[in-house]
């Protein structure tokens, strides 16, 4: 492997620059020259590529976004996009892509691969930590932090006026953050998509927490539970007649500088890409399994599904009374 080209594509994800970082320096530290792609699969499909060398690269562990920059690329679904940017990379002398991002991503990258025999590995970094082959994927710890401090301010203005807050955080179709940010806000209930428990039974739930004297009550719903936040809040409003708002935190949790953690698995999980492709692997996930490393077929990342805890789930339960 002479050449490998890195790019971060889908939402971004608070750790994408301590992985790009990891690539550029694993590789220069392997004599590997390392290839910088902007805008993900759009910046791919068009050739905007750079040199990336170790100095290109300093100042931005601590960052968030992506230097590289992001997007969702519409052209990289057809097979002439994926067929221009395979000739860009072969211009370039490209010997394997690193793919920084989610299932979206990792589709685009392995119909790539599938098509012009390039090899492809995925590093998974989303917020949403809903990759299958990884335990927590780059960008949720910060993501589940972030959302927490808006759930303690929460809770404060809250308690003062004796009100209901809603809050609705991201995860797409999966529940990871919002039951973390349950458990550790100290929420009175949780609702995710993994459990369609009825909307309505949250009615009691707030009821009971009237009568047990309690000053204000936390509702943390996640973004792919049907309805969200707001039906969620509706139902209350309806059930009790009790003062309640909503709180959608958005895009607030992709930002900001990635926690400890995540720095941590972003540069171990850079470092085994390029490791990976030295030793011929292709079409794989690098991930993180009970301390160990794992690789994952591509498909399987986004064909089989990563459960929530369910022990967590019953926590979440047992302490909010
Ligand atoms: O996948 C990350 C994520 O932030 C999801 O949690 C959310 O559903 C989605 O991206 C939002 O996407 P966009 O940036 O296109 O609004």
């Amino acid at each position: 492997v002479r050449r490998v080209a890195v790019l971060t594509s889908g939402g971004d994800a608070p750790g994408m620059n301590a992985a790009i970082r990891a690539v550029v320096r694993t590789g220069a530290q392997q004599g590997i020259e390392v290839v910088g792609v902007r805008r993900g699969f759009s910046g791919l499909h068009r050739g905007e590529f750079r040199l990336l060398g170790p100095r290109d690269v300093a100042n931005t562990l601590q960052r968030g976004g992506t230097l590289l920059l992001t997007a969702r690329s519409r052209t990289w679904r057809t097979p002439e996009g994926r067929a221009e940017g395979a000739a860009h990379l072969r211009e370039w002398g490209v010997d394997g892509l690193i793919v920084i991002g989610g299932d979206g991503s990792f589709h685009g990258g392995y119909a790539l691969q599938e098509e012009h025999d390039i090899p492809v590995i995925g590093v998974p970094g989303t917020i949403d930590n809903d990759l299958y082959g990884t335990d927590h994927t780059i960008g949720y710890f910060t993501a589940v932090e972030t959302a927490l401090g808006a759930v303690d301010k929460l809770r404060d203005t809250g308690a003062s006026h004796e009100r209901i807050f809603v809050i609705e955080v991201m995860g797409r179709h999966a529940g990871h953050i919002a039951l973390d940010v349950a458990v550790a806000g100290g929420a009175e209930e949780v609702f995710i998509p993994e459990d369609a428990k009825p909307v309505g039974t949250v009615v009691d739930i707030v009821r009971q927490s009237v009568s047990k004297g309690k000053l204000g009550s936390i509702i943390i719903v996640a973004e792919g539970y049907p309805g969200g936040a707001q039906g969620v809040a509706d139902a209350i409003a309806q059930g009790t007649g009790l003062e309640t708002r909503v709180s959608i935190l958005g895009h607030i949790q992709r930002g900001g500088s990635p926690v400890s953690s995540d720095r941590i698995l972003a540069s171990r999980l850079g470092e085994a890409a390029v490791y990976a492709l030295m030793d011929g692997k292709r079409g794989v996930m690098v991930g993180r399994t009970s301390g160990l490393f794992t690789y994952t077929p591509l498909p399987e990342t986004w064909q089989k599904s990563k459960d929530v805890s369910h022990d967590l789930y019953r926590c979440a339960k047992t302490l909010s009374i």
